[in-house]
């Protein structure tokens, strides 16, 4: 059996593991509450922060079976060979988009996605990182439960989409 373990701080990653859990009957708990000695192989769903998985370095001697990044840029842009050495991640990576909660951001966080966002502005504005700027800028999601059909499929078939 596979639980769902997840870390999230503005809801999204723990949105998309509940869905995940549901779709596959499984257990899912935060990395907060997890018991470390929980048996079970481990699929980890957790927000991304620069390279950073968040909270995949609790998850300590527990079996990973899959990890899915949650972040906001566009599959496209997302940097898996980067993140998988950065993490040591040994296992199947997904990646998914969340959103943007303003309103769960501390002011280093508001000033880090002000910088961010005038970089990508500087660049010029396109229909492909205006949605990100007006995300960083004013909050909006990305969420799309029908984009973990993948993962839902690997954990209950082990085929992974080549
Ligand atoms: C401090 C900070 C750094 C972030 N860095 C990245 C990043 O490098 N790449 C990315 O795609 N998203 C990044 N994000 C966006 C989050 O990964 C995204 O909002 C995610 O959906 C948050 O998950 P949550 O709702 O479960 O907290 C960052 C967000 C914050 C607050």
């Amino acid at each position: 059996m596979v639980t769902v373990v997840y870390s999230s701080r503005s809801g999204s990653s723990e949105a998309y593991a509940k869905h995940i859990a549901t779709s596959l009957g499984s257990q899912c708990f935060s990395i907060k509450e997890v018991s470390k000695d929980l048996d079970d192989q481990i699929l980890y769903v957790g927000w991304i922060s620069g390279a950073r998985v968040v909270g995949l370095n609790k998850v300590g001697d527990m079996k990973l079976k899959a990890v899915v990044v949650v972040g906001i840029e566009p599959e496209s842009r997302f940097k898996k060979v980067k993140v998988t050495n950065y993490n040591k991640i040994r296992v199947p990576i997904f990646y998914l988009r969340g959103w943007i909660d303003r309103s769960k951001l501390n002011v280093f966080q508001k000033i880090l996605f002000a910088v961010i966002a005038a970089k990508i502005k500087l660049g010029g504005l396109n229909q492909y990182n205006q949605p990100i700027f007006d995300a960083m800028m004013e909050g909006g999601s990305f969420y799309d439960e029908s984009s973990a059909e993948d993962v839902i499929r690997f954990i209950g078939t082990g085929q992974q989409k080549s």
